[in-house]
């Protein structure tokens, strides 16, 4: 059995990232939580406002480039991030996109979707009672792109696959070489759970390596059962792809449900909370559909006492930020909410402005 580098070694990769994203400590936030927070950058992926898709895209890329294809074909939510920079991916090497998206309650000309059109894919919106169930929507639009000839390549939704998966080992390790640098050794890492696809490689490549520490899930859509069935899937052909043994111990690992809200994509108040926070203490801009909920589910354990003063806690930020821009209504009703008084252009009136403290969510 070879090395996971030697392994991933074997595997093509299309380059659609310049080098690492940046790891580093957020210094207001960890005084303000009294625990060290560090943070992984990969909103800040170079393509296209970023995000986690391109590391997936550079192994499934190599794969289309070899088949031949000429189009890309993608699905998901309106604002999906995934079609976004499927979109992004299909300019950068020269070929056509289409994407198919759920015609749900964010889907305003706004966020993802604007760059969408404007970065030139075809849009097919479709009414679906699942917004990450589109693929029954997808195989008829295969066909009639077949018909004309044309060669397209199928990326599921969120971009996960077992190849494209190989992304994330080599992001995990990334992630840990940056971790030996600054000599941190973590007691947690939380990153947002969808289909489960990075979170199962960056767990798999911390037990590689020897990390024990909890890998944290906070799942952004599924709940129950289904989510501990996605890591097993992803594990397992994970493995195979690798050479790696399936067999081999997990270690702990945490997904949380809870933080889902109504449905996927709903801004809750707690993840909206979330998304001010760490706005207000660092600027660093978060999104209510991954990011934030991710935040959210860690301001409820540290609430809750779990972790204590010198933890070393990672969060993975995945990027999404797009999105606030399509939810900028529930955004700003939740500053309304939170005391922020802002100028009302409609009534052309200022109401009450009154300056707003640096720290307002507890
Ligand atoms: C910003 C962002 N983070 C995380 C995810 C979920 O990643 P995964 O499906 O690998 O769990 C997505 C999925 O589209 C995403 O857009």
């Amino acid at each position: 059995m070879s090395s996971l580098e030697e392994a991933l070694e074997q595997y093509p990769r299309e380059p659609l990232l310049r080098g690492p994203t940046p790891l580093h400590r957020l210094d207001y936030l960890s005084d303000d939580l009294g625990v060290n927070f560090y943070i992984k950058r990969d909103d800040l992926t170079e393509m296209a406002l970023g995000g986690d898709k391109p590391r997936k895209m550079e192994y499934e890329m190599a794969k289309a480039v070899a088949e031949g294809a000429d189009t890309l074909v993608t699905c998901g939510s309106a604002q999906s991030n995934h079609a976004r920079l499927t979109t992004a991916t299909a300019r950068k090497m020269g070929l056509k996109a289409y994407v198919v998206l759920s015609n749900d309650e964010y889907k305003s000309f706004q966020g993802n979707l604007l760059t969408v059109y404007l970065m030139g894919a075809e849009v097919r919106i479709v009414d679906t009672e699942d917004h990450w169930d589109l693929e029954k929507h997808v195989t008829d639009l295969l066909e009639e792109l077949k018909a004309k000839g044309l060669k397209p390549y199928f990326v599921p939704v969120s971009g996960s696959t077992p190849l494209s998966s190989l992304g994330y080992v080599r992001g995990g390790l990334e992630m840990i070489r940056q971790l030996d640098e600054l000599n941190v050794k973590l007691d947690a890492v939380y990153t947002p759970f969808g289909t489960g696809a990075s979170f199962t490689s960056i767990l798999m490549t911390m037990r590689d390596k020897g990390i024990e520490c909890p890998v944290i899930g906070i799942s952004v859509n599924r709940k129950g059962e289904r989510l501990r069935e996605n890591l097993e899937h992803w594990w397992s052909s994970v493995s195979e792809l690798l050479k790696q043994d399936p067999t081999r111990d997990r270690g702990k690992y945490e997904i949380y449900d809870e933080f889902v809200g109504r449905e996927y994509g709903d801004p809750t108040e707690a993840c909206l909370d979330a998304l001010m926070k760490m706005a207000r203490t660092e600027a660093v801009l978060l999104d209510p559909v991954y990011s934030a909920k991710t935040f959210s589910g860690f301001l409820a354990h540290h609430k809750e006492g779990r972790w204590k003063k010198g933890d070393n806690i990672l969060m993975v930020h995945t990027g999404g930020v797009p999105a606030i821009f399509a939810y900028h209504k529930f955004i700003e009703a939740h500053l309304k909410k939170r005391g922020v008084a802002i100028y009302d252009f409609e009534l052309n009136k200022k109401d009450d402005i009154r300056p707003s403290s640096p720290h307002p969510v507890s």
